[in-house]
């Protein structure tokens, strides 16, 4: 990619336009040339989920499980969003995710995306890579989405809760729709074995158990006493407080609006929905969410 030095920082909020059939930012386009061909490495763990579904969550346990024993300097000085690039995202002139991704000097490397199953760059079915799914039930991840748009600057306008949820049932939102999403990657996950599907409400009520089931899935055998020190150190509270994985380096957010690292609950949109608005998501909802395989639990 060439950076324009002369180009200011574009921390604008950004207006949703339809990409392949997809709703999505030029933030995240703006190289579209450069992710499509990205070349990935068979040893290369593909972190995706839809936004706000558990992602910092699942990268830093990636993180911890990979690099957690090798150099505390990774741990102590170096970003989340740098240690697992977003691969689609582009903020000009800092660089972009595919950049980020070609310079980590990390054997794996954990890259991150948000893409729909449909627009993932092929290269990493050819190259048969790992890929972590992580999902969130619909109402909680909705919630969740709400709170991120409102504090984060380059994401287009929220809006009030209502007209958000109504343009979350549409789909309209970025990366589109959760429904469209978490379907998609499920089907994928029949054809593709190398795909692991993971639940939030799942690692919220164990996380231990869902470690340990990463870590069969990635071929890993940590010790017990690192497995504890992974699991303790991302609980919600130790990463709230943990500002290497807490976004408070980020620039583009506004913790005075919402912080980043929230609530961490299953439930909250309990806190959110009115009655009718709840009656009505769970109409729509059974005429989207068809695929009796695929179950969601917004309690635990
Ligand atoms: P809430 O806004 O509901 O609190 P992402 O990383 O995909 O953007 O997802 C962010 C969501 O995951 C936020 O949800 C955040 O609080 C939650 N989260 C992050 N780390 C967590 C943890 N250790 N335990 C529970 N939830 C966590």
């Amino acid at each position: 990619m060439s950076v324009d030095p002369d180009k200011k920082l574009d921390l604008r909020r950004a207006e949703l336009f339809d990409f392949h059939g997809v709703p999505m930012t030029h933030f995240f386009t703006d190289t579209w040339e450069d992710v499509q061909n990205f070349q990935a490495r068979p040893d290369d763990i593909l972190i995706a989920t839809y936004t706000k579904a558990g992602t910092t969550w699942i990268s830093y346990i990636l993180d911890l499980l990979y690099f957690g024993q090798t150099s505390s300097e990774r741990q102590t000085s170096t970003p989340i969003y740098e240690r697992v690039p977003f691969l689609e995202k582009t903020i000009l002139p800092v660089g972009s995710g595919v950049d980020q991704a070609n310079n980590l000097p990390t054997s794996p490397r954990l890259i991150k995306t948000h893409l729909p199953v449909q627009l993932v760059p092929k290269s990493f079915w050819e190259q048969n890579c790992r890929v972590v799914y992580v999902a969130r039930n619909a109402k909680d991840n909705v919630v969740s989405y709400f709170h991120f748009d409102r504090m984060t600057m380059t994401q287009p306008e929220p809006g009030d809760w209502s007209s958000y949820l109504q343009r979350f049932m549409k789909g309209k939102m970025v990366f589109g729709s959760w429904y469209d999403h978490v379907n998609g990657w499920w089907k994928k996950k029949q054809a593709y074995s190398n795909l692991h599907y993971m639940f939030y409400e799942d690692m919220v009520e164990d996380t231990g158990r869902e470690i340990d089931k990463l870590c069969s899935f990635l071929g890993l055998s940590p010790s017990v006493e690192e497995k504890k020190q992974i699991t303790d150190g991302v609980q919600f509270d130790n990463m709230k407080k943990n500002d290497m994985v807490n976004y408070s380096t980020s620039t583009a957010m506004n913790f005075k609006i919402s912080p980043f690292m929230r609530k961490g609950k299953v439930g909250d949109w309990k806190n959110h929905f009115t009655v009718a608005q709840n009656e009505e998501f769970d109409e729509d909802y059974k005429k989207k969410m068809k695929d009796p395989s695929l179950q969601f639990r917004t309690v635990i």
